[in-house]
């Protein structure tokens, strides 16, 4: 249904960010007041993230736009608003959206009112956008990484002009704050730090889609944790692609160091984790920041993606074995209980088995907690899809099997050292039927144990009685 009453063009809004999106946002809640009254029901909307922690923290913005606009949270896809925020790291991610895109198409056969909006990575590339004009016409708003602030602009003119809006930007112009946005967790939130990246990993699409680095200032960061504690946040984990580049654009320049220490003091806040420093500039300076300040999780995500000298460098990562070796041994000598984590890639362009055995041979070195384990995917634009020696799929697939027994080993006998030890754990689940309560580790691991729905969103502590590999069962040692 239209609605009826005078549609002011999109000229006649403020100029001005955030105000101008909060009157697009008024003018849709308006509309849509009067279509809940007519119809008499809630309207619904459903978001759903494809991608990595950066996609979820963009849908909860977006789910905080429609939710200031009036519509409620639903699981189903039968919605009135359905938004896909795609990812395009992989293959195979893509393939996934283009397949639930097609279903959508055949629910909205039976409801034909539902907007079907699609954004985020994968709408930065052409040949995905081309696609969907020509194969997925029944899609009405679509656009990318870099405006997903306009999402209310874009609906609105999506109900007052013909035909499906299509808004792509090919680079960040601005970071607009202060828009709405609803936690997915009451008790735990991501937070940008800063957008895109610079370093241009030759498998790598993020930074095509993504943009070149911005960092937030620390004052808008500062707010937003604030904010977020104040509704009962213990634990913020904050976000960027290269996390330790933070702040070199920013007049007076400011270092990721200096950020997460001053993140640190926010009253009432308990834990910091922060996601992705690269190998190549995690700096002294930081290590020593985690193992003093006592808010900060004693784990470190370290991207390995291989182990081999010469596939780094075909990698364009900017280090070696040796120098990632050295920098667990650093940190492991600051922090001798702290847990590391990594990304590895199988089938790089060009990797023999030499290669792969350095592969190993870091993971058996390193001792990692746990591991993100990938298939290279070819992504085209990127240098290394045009690299020789791209290796065939049985090879992948059986060095992924022993890469993972290995992973397996190794994680299980680092996750037994902590067997017997009573520790701190936030608790983020609460199964009434069992009444088991699953707590997160400082490392990132899982227990569980029982207890009562309480528990949920305080940290406690746990004695971990028995390790089960990558999990642990536990009893709680603390009073509620
Ligand atoms: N900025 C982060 C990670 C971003 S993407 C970093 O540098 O670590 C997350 C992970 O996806 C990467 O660490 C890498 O292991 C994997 N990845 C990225 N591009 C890939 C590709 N083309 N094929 C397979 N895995 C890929
Ligand atoms: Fe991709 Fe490399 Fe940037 Fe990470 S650091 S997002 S892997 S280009
Ligand atoms: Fe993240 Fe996927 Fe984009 S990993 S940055 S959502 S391509």
């Amino acid at each position: 249904m239209k609605d009826e009453r005078k549609l002011q063009s999109t000229e006649d809004f403020p100029i001005e960010e955030p105000a101008r999106q909060y009157a697009f946002m008024d003018r849709l809640k308006a509309s849509l007041s009067v279509r809940k009254l007519a119809e008499n029901r809630e309207f619904t909307m459903h978001v759903e993230t494809f991608g990595c922690q950066m996609n979820a923290k963009d849908s909860e913005k977006l789910a905080g736009i429609l939710s200031y606009i009036g519509y409620v949270q639903t699981d189903s896809e039968d919605a009135d608003i359905v938004v896909y925020n795609t990812c395009t790291v992989r293959e195979n991610a893509n393939t996934r959206v283009y397949g639930r895109i097609g279903n959508l198409g055949r629910l909205k056969k039976k409801h034909p009112g539902m907007k079907i909006v699609l954004c985020g990575c994968m709408m930065q590339e052409e040949h995905v956008i081309e696609k969907i004009k020509k194969s997925y016409r029944f899609v009405d708003v679509i656009f990318g990484t870099h405006n997903i602030y306009m999402l209310a602009e874009l609906l609105y003119r999506s109900e007052t002009e013909a035909g499906r809006v299509i808004d792509i930007q090919s680079e960040a112009t601005r970071i607009v704050e202060d828009l709405p946005s609803v936690q997915k967790y009451d008790f735990k939130a991501g937070v940008n730090i800063m957008y895109g990246c610079n370093n241009f990993c030759s498998y790598c699409i993020v930074p095509y889609v993504r943009g070149r680095e911005r960092s937030r200032r620390p004052v808008d960061i500062i707010r937003e944790t604030e904010a977020l504690v104040a509704n009962g946040v213990k634990e913020v984990m904050l976000l960027g692609q290269n996390v330790n580049s933070y702040g070199k654009t920013l007049e007076p320049a400011v270092s990721f160091t200096e950020l997460i220490h001053e993140v640190s003091l926010v009253k009432g806040l308990e834990r910091i984790r922060f996601m992705t420093p690269h190998p190549k500039d995690l700096s002294e300076a930081l290590i020593e920041e985690i193992a003093a300040n006592p808010k900060i999780c004693k784990h470190v995500h370290l991207p390995l993606q291989s182990g081999s000298d010469r596939l780094l460098k075909r990698m364009n990562r900017h280090y070696t074995k040796a120098q990632y070796l050295s920098l667990v041994d650093k940190i492991k000598e600051v922090m001798p209980g702290a847990a590391i984590t990594t990304d590895i890639i199988i089938g790089f362009p060009g990797e023999t088995e030499e290669d792969f055995a350095d592969t190993l041979d870091v993971v058996r070195r390193a001792g990692f907690m746990s591991a993100f384990t990938f298939i290279y995917s070819k992504r085209s634009g990127t240098p290394a899809a045009e690299m020789d020696g791209q290796v065939p799929e049985e090879v992948s697939a059986d060095r992924m099997k022993r890469l993972l027994a290995c992973i397996g080993e190794v994680a299980s006998e680092q996750a037994e050292r902590l067997t017997g030890s009573t520790v701190k754990v936030l608790c983020e689940e609460y199964k009434p039927e069992t009444g088991c309560v699953t707590g997160r580790l400082d490392n990132n691991l899982l227990v569980h144990f029982d207890g009562c729905e309480a528990l949920l969103g305080t940290i406690t502590e746990v004695r971990l009685d028995e390790c089960k590999g990558f999990y642990y069962l536990g009893t709680k040692t603390s009073d509620l």
